[in-house]
């Protein structure tokens, strides 16, 4: 069988999760693709850090962009974070030198998406990055395999664990912000900024990255109109709950004969529905196409073992030798659509 070697830079959460499907699974994971899936280097920035894996069968690098270079590396694996900075650079630097890439990171592709996209595509690479939006779930590869037959009218959701953990939290337990928010900390769901959590912004990066898949535009983050749960007290809390309600931080993307309307805000939400339901870190994408009517998609949406299994699916897919369009339709084809804030009267 054929060896695809990767090159796994950060190894945090999500990148220790990783290498524990590799050394886990291995024998399956080559039985399903017909390739030996293999770790060639790893770089994160302690080297010594003690991350509850056996690192020692791999080279190091102290330097990500060199990683996604090396001639040893089919896939390069970003799991560092953050929109620019390293993991952009080395993205760029992976796809220059005809790497296929996966990775986590929501903020980079909502932000450069269209530019990486096009890299990869006119190198004929892969991009994958299912993990990047509600963790565990399977939201890109429902979007672009299973409903690519289907208009797509509207999607809706929870995409953020830290808020939905929080806002769960703190109802049922009757638990300060503070303490709730260390929880979620403790369980691995928390961004390195965790403004990007609380603020909303986390759950609008995934909101853009769905709309552009969904209706073949072009990635639009900052006509996204986004408020975050920094407001949301115990009381707020106790109110809704008193009328039957939940707060969640829910987002919507919809196209309107307006444009594109992306909204991410704190919503009240019937107590008796599906998301009314949904408690913890989990995540819930309801998508609406005029084929398949209504599907709801509900699973972790943030940690270790959720957010590796996605980033190993995308590996596979790599693994057996299919390469797609980053947003499902080609990037050259993605039309530039206004959005519907802009267009209201
Ligand atoms: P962590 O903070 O746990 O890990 C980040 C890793 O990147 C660390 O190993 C860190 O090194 C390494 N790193 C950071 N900067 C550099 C650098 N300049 N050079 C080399 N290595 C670097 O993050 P997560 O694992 O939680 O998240 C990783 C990505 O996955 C992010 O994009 C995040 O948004 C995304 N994601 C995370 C989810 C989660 O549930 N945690 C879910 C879905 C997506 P060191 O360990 O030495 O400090
Ligand atoms: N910080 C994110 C969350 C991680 O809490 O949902 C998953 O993207």
């Amino acid at each position: 069988s054929t060896t695809l070697r990767l090159g796994i830079a950060g190894l945090g959460t999500v990148g220790s999760g990783v290498i524990k499907i590799v050394q886990q699974n291995a024998a399956l994971l080559t039985a399903r693709s017909g390739c030996t899936i293999e770790v060639a280097a790893v770089s994160a920035r302690s080297r010594g850090k003690d991350r509850g894996v056996d690192l020692s069968a791999y080279d190091w690098e102290d330097d990500p962009t060199k990683l996604a270079q090396r001639d040893d590396v089919d896939v390069y694996v970003e799991l560092m974070g953050g929109e620019d900075g390293p993991a952009k650079a080395s993205v760029e630097a992976a796809l220059a030198a005809g790497k296929h890439v996966v990775t986590a990171n929501k903020a980079l592709l909502a932000h450069h998406g269209h530019a990486l996209a096009t890299a990869a595509e006119e190198n004929n690479l892969n991009l994958r990055f299912e993990a990047a939006v509600a963790g565990g779930i399977p939201v890109i590869k429902a979007l672009t395999e299973g409903l690519a037959g289907n208009n797509i009218t509207r999607i809706m959701g929870v995409m953020n664990g830290t808020c939905n953990y929080i806002l769960t939290r703190m109802e049922n337990a009757g638990l300060p912000y503070d303490e709730v928010f260390e929880e979620a900390n403790q369980l691995g769901f928390l961004e390195a900024d965790p403004n990007l959590d609380v603020g909303g912004i986390d759950a609008a990066h995934k909101l853009v990255l769905l709309s552009s898949i969904a209706y073949g535009t072009q990635v639009d983050f900052p006509a996204a109109e986004l408020q975050g749960i920094g407001e949301i007290s115990i009381d707020d809390i106790r109110a809704a709950s008193d009328m039957g309600y939940r707060i969640k931080l829910l987002g919507l993307s919809q196209m309107t004969e307006n444009g594109l309307e992306q909204t991410m805000q704190p919503c009240l939400v019937p107590y008796n529905s599906p998301l009314g339901q949904l408690e913890g870190g989990t995540n819930m994408i309801v998508i609406e196409g005029d084929s398949v009517g209504q599907i709801v998609l509900r699973g972790a949406g943030a940690g270790e073992g959720p957010t590796a299994s996605a980033v190993m699916g995308d590996v596979m897919d790599i693994a057996r030798g299919i390469t797609l369009p980053v947003f499902g339709t080609p990037a050259a084809q993605l039309v530039d659509t206004p959005a519907a804030r802009s267009q209201a009267p």
